[in-house]
């Protein structure tokens, strides 16, 4: 089965600094369709570059990265814009969600950029993760938690293939975060979407297909969870 993801010896420095500048230093990753993969590693160990680099947002100084077997250089950046928006999905820590838009508008922008005006696709949406009846509200009229079940509802809407998500508890108190990654494993499952979740915290493991470890700027694969919580 073709991976969804596969990450070839990919190195990425960043401006002139020399070794300091060296974010990921040779890491491999392959993810398969469905698979939900969660990502630790210390702060400054290159989890949002990978992310980053996964997504075409910026371009690895070496190394090969394919999404759905197209390798994202080869593509070029209108190729890669449009990969992003068709195929990939986001969730960021702080919900980034856009201040002057309603919940709903937030979700249905997302089907607009494609030139799909699908009012009820949207509706769909925020009533699968539970906001049914609070489409209307502004981003700062929603708790947290319901700001980042906007911003998976966002992320649904498109059926992606593969969701990248940095850190989407990051916010939220450990029952509402459980709460959180429950809602996207079980989307995820739904839709046979794939997975990649940077969090540090432990309560990411028992929704995770496959756990890994990054320290400095490259992806092990821990032998057990306890190695990660030393
Ligand atoms: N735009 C940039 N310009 C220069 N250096 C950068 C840039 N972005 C990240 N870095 C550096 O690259 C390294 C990896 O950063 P990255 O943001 O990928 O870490 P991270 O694992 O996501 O950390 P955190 O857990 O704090 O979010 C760090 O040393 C950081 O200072
Ligand atoms: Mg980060």
């Amino acid at each position: 089965m073709q991976p969804i993801v596969r990450v070839v010896d990919i190195w990425k420095q960043y401006g002139d600094e020399g070794q300091n500048g060296i974010a990921l230093r040779g890491t491999n990753l392959e993810i398969k369709p469905g698979e939900v993969v969660a990502l630790f590693g210390k702060s400054g160990s290159g989890k949002t570059t990978l992310l980053n680099l996964i997504a075409g947002l910026d371009r690895p100084t070496k190394g090969r990265i394919e999404v759905e077997g197209r390798d994202l250089e080869s593509i070029g950046e209108s190729g890669r814009t449009d990969l992003r928006r068709r195929r990939l999905g986001f969730i960021f820590q702080f919900f980034n969600l856009l201040p002057t838009l309603t919940a709903y508008e937030n979700v249905y922008l997302s089907l607009e950029l494609l030139g799909r005006r699908d009012q009820k696709s949207a509706k769909d949406a925020l009533a699968a993760v539970g906001l049914e009846g609070k489409g209307a509200r502004y981003p700062h009229e929603l708790s947290g938690g319901e700001q980042q079940r906007v911003a998976i509802a966002r992320a649904i809407v498109k059926e992606p293939t593969l969701i990248l998500a940095d850190e989407p508890t990051g916010n939220l108190d450990t029952t509402t975060g459980s709460q959180i990654l429950e809602l996207l494993q079980h989307r995820c499952q739904k839709h046979k979407m794939s997975l990649l979740m940077v969090s540090h915290t432990p309560l990411t493991w028992k929704f995770a297909d496959r756990i890994l470890h990054m320290v400095d700027g490259v992806i092990t694969e821990p032998a057990s969870c306890t190695e990660i919580t030393r």
